[in-house]
């Protein structure tokens, strides 16, 4: 398999709508463990203003209980369970939609990163779809779909900084274009919300982590444990959060057996870690954009993934871009967490920016379960290496 086969096969075709001034398109979402399907519906783009467009349907099953009892997702389940469903959702988002296959411009779906099983589980069902239905198919790269969310939710225009902190991803991505990204920071080791699941599971939290951390942390005290924040005051807005972790699970291991208030002590000190750590990575991207792209007016900051669902640390994200001058804008987290709508709006923005690939490469094609967005970032050992979850 070439190293990226979608840029290898990408070249300007423009396809005509079937209807007057609006584009359908079906998205499709099987990397991790939510099988999603949605219809969206869009006109228009000079290519810098955002597209119009609407959401006729976004139906997303979570796999979360079948995964639940092994504290984690299992992709062997995963990709069957994305089998089970994937048919019924798309039938349930096309019927909620009201359109039929044969309406829809195109067919968007995931064809990475993510877990293999369920990739391919999601792009051969598209494939069979687009072929069936004479449909053009776009494989989408699934850190794209975050990526571009913010202009279906809040019109914004490029450029514009994304922080996505999910199970499976921590980056700083400069958002230049439609298929224009610039990784401007990355963890070097886990991501934020494998870190928070990590910490749960050391502290007997239940799966997901993250929000059960969250949850204890209300009744904790934030100042107790003095805990690690790595990476800050280097120049590279990168992180690193295995070693937050290890330090974590050593103040446990000094005040074992834990009693509820020391778990909450524990949460609410490994947030506030967490918290100034984002402080000080993100601020740097921020100062390094204003300085970048002074005529920028109104710059912004978009947060995506599911750990973007954190109060206390979207209140800390909240007030550095308040200091900073930043707009800080948060899509709803239904459009933050994984769903097929943000697949269906990247694959509108390519084919607004006629970015339509050559349809006997696309079926030639293979998903791929690595696939940055920045293909000319150096690779950071050890980031990513889960490559389950975006
Ligand atoms: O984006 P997402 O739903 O799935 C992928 O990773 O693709 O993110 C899931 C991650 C999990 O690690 C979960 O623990 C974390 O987001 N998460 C949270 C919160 N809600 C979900 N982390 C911190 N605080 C939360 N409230
Ligand atoms: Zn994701």
């Amino acid at each position: 398999m070439p190293d990226n086969p979608a840029a290898e096969v990408e070249f300007p075709v423009t396809v005509p709508p079937k209807r007057a001034g609006e584009l359908l398109v079906l998205g499709i979402e099987t990397s991790c463990d939510e099988t999603a399907a949605a219809v969206l519906s869009g006109a228009g783009s000079d290519g810098g203003h955002a597209p119009e467009t609407r959401l006729l349907s976004n139906i997303v099953l979570s796999q979360i209980e079948e995964h639940a009892a092994f504290g984690g997702v299992v992709p062997e389940i995963a990709a069957r369970a994305h089998v089970a469903a994937l048919d019924g959702i798309i039938k349930a988002a096309l019927q909620d939609a009201g359109v039929e296959l044969p309406d829809l411009d195109a067919i968007a779906v995931t064809a990475g990163p993510g877990l293999i099983g369920g990739l391919m589980a999601g792009f051969t069902t598209a494939k069979a779809l687009a072929f069936g239905a004479d449909l053009p198919l776009l494989p989408i790269n699934h850190l794209e779909g975050h990526a571009l969310t913010a202009r279906m939710t809040h019109g914004l225009a490029f450029p514009y900084l994304l922080l996505l902190v999910s199970g499976g991803h921590t980056q700083i991505v400069l958002v230049r274009g439609v298929g224009d990204y610039e990784r401007v920071g990355t963890t070097i080791d886990d991501a934020l919300g494998e870190a928070f699941d990590k910490t749960a599971k050391l502290l007997g939290l239940p799966y997901p982590g993250g929000p059960n951390v969250e949850k204890a942390a209300l009744a904790g005290d934030g100042d107790r444990f003095p805990l690690p924040r790595p990476l800050k005051g280097t120049d590279r807005p990168d992180f690193s959060f295995s070693g937050l972790k290890t330090a974590v699970r050593q103040a446990a291991q000094s005040v074992a057996p834990l009693s509820e208030k020391d778990v909450a002590d524990l949460c609410a000190s490994f947030q506030a870690a967490v918290r100034d750590t984002l402080s000080d990575r993100v601020g740097r991207a921020l100062d390094r954009f204003a300085r970048d792209y002074p005529s920028v007016a109104s710059p912004v900051l978009v947060v995506a993934g599911g750990v973007a669902a954190n109060s206390f640390l979207r209140n800390g994200l909240e007030a550095l871009c308040r200091e900073k001058g930043f707009w800080f804008v948060a899509p709803p987290l239904a459009l933050c967490t994984d769903n097929g709508a943000m697949i269906a709006h990247a694959g509108m923005e390519r084919l607004l920016a006629g970015l339509t690939p050559d349809p006997e490469a696309v079926f030639a094609m293979a998903p791929r379960s690595r696939w940055p967005l920045d293909e000319s970032a150096t690779p950071v050992v050890g980031s990513g290496k889960r490559g389950a979850k975006a």
